[in-house]
């Protein structure tokens, strides 16, 4: 983590499926309500950890499924694989550690023996991991006789049960709270403790995260079974865990506010965005705030748009100009007027924008480089940017926000459009 040069303001461990993700709603709006939070007010100081049962290979295809943002540190195949930023190195002294006590040879033997265990995709059976299905009814039963035998066998090993249906066997050291636990301890060498953490999960595999000290913890609104019986039967008056009342990810904004973690306010639930002033110049919340009225506009949610594109070229700087990422050049007032052409044209196409990964850096007393990645989403189809823009306070009032100076995009890799439906921005 070495962007951040002191303690991290706040570190979110999340679970994926039925937590971050809302597997329910296919308009992911709480997920999008999450990321323009997270991008617009922690993503330069704090840390983003997502934490999943899925191997590397089902990561990659949620990604793709879903605006999700770029975690600083992934956690896969529960708790058994670390890694960090974008390129997922992975990190070679934990998988050393969990090589103790541990013969995945011996695991396949025994548990060939269950004739009630069916075992998961080939995907799933990791170096550290081995995963089955198994019908609640025997699943307690399955993981007594299972447990007994692998100790008999020399083993030390953790079995996890989750979503009312996967059976995990791992070695004892490893898991979404062992993980997280590595983690701190690694921080805290670096002198890089958060300040705050804040684990969220759903199921079976995630309680272990709410047993690591100084961590407050949210179980999701709609969390398993399982969880909550762990919760009655080891938690229940640790009053640093809470049940949400709001599902997903909107459950995490919700325990952001009841901690008092920071702020929890997202731009989405702000309706009229240009009402919303801050007192002070704030490059990355003006840069969530401009795609979220971009995607509005195109889906046609902004209510005086004359009086909106007069406000945005007045932001705009006459000599500004924005590189498309065929290469050609135009005026930013060019652009503005452009807009014009593109008011609507998403309406009813399940069209979302989002940004990823805004990092805002002051270059002199009044101008920023805010570096970040532009995802579109039109129904299945997600395209990117990563995008550079320049924004300058000369000359203006915090409360009437930045001038935008220059902005220059470039396709990511593999996402380039077939057509030129792309206009600007
Ligand atoms: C994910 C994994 C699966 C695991 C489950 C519960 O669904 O793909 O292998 O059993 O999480 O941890
Ligand atoms: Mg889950």
């Amino acid at each position: 983590m070495d962007r951040l040069t002191s303690s991290p303001r706040l570190m979110i461990v999340s679970d994926l499926d039925h937590t971050m993700v809302d597997h329910h709603d296919p308009e992911n709006l709480s997920l999008l309500r999450f990321n323009a939070l997270w991008e617009a007010k922690y993503r330069h100081d704090s840390l983003l950890v997502f934490s999943t049962g899925r191997s590397p290979t089902l990561y990659k295809q949620l990604r793709k499924e879903k605006p999700m943002l770029t975690p600083d540190i992934t956690i896969m195949s529960v708790g058994t694989e670390i890694t960090y930023g974008n390129d997922m190195v992975p990190d070679e002294g934990w998988i050393e550690f969990l090589n103790q006590k541990w013969d995945k040879k011996i695991v396949s033997e025994e548990t060939s023996k269950f004739p009630e265990l069916t075992m998961q995709s080939e995907t799933e059976q990791r170096e550290h991991k081995a995963s089955f299905y198994v019908k609640k009814e025997k699943a307690h039963e399955v993981m007594k006789t299972l447990s007994e035998r692998l100790v008999s066998r020399g083993l030390d090993v953790k079995i996890i049960y989750s979503g009312g249906m996967d059976l995990d066997i791992l070695p004892q050291g490893a898991g979404k709270g062992k993980a997280l636990a590595y983690l701190h301890k690694k921080l805290k060498a670096a002198g890089k403790l958060p300040q705050n953490t804040l684990a969220c999960g759903d199921s079976g595999n995630d309680a272990e995260l709410f047993t690591i000290p100084d961590v407050h913890g949210v179980m999701v609104k709609n969390a398993q079974e399982e969880l909550l019986q762990w919760y009655a039967e080891n938690a229940k008056n640790n009053p640093k865990i809470i049940h949400a009342t709001e599902r997903c990810a909107a459950g995490i904004i919700e325990a952001i506010g009841y901690f008092k973690l920071g702020p929890n306010v997202s731009s989405r639930d702000v309706t009229d965005l240009s009402d919303s002033k801050l007192d002070h110049f704030d490059p990355a919340y003006e840069v969530v705030k401009f795609y979220l009225f971009f995607e509005r506009w195109r889906r046609a949610e902004v209510d005086n748009p004359e009086v909106y594109l007069s406000n945005l070229k007045s932001v705009c700087s006459p000599s500004g100009v924005y590189v498309h990422p065929s290469g050609v050049e135009q005026s930013l007032h060019e652009c503005v007027d452009k807009l014009k052409e593109c008011c609507g044209d998403k309406k009813d196409k399940q069209y979302r924008v989002w940004v990823d990964q805004v990092f805002p850096s002051q270059i002199d007393s009044d101008t920023w480089i805010v570096k970040f990645k532009k995802w579109e989403q039109t129904g299945e189809e997600q395209q990117g940017c990563l995008t550079t823009v320049v924004v300058s306070s000369k000359d203006v009032k915090p409360t009437e926000g930045l001038t935008w100076v220059h902005v220059h995009q470039t396709w990511i890799n593999g996402t380039t459009p077939n057509t030129r439906n792309d206009w600007f921005f």
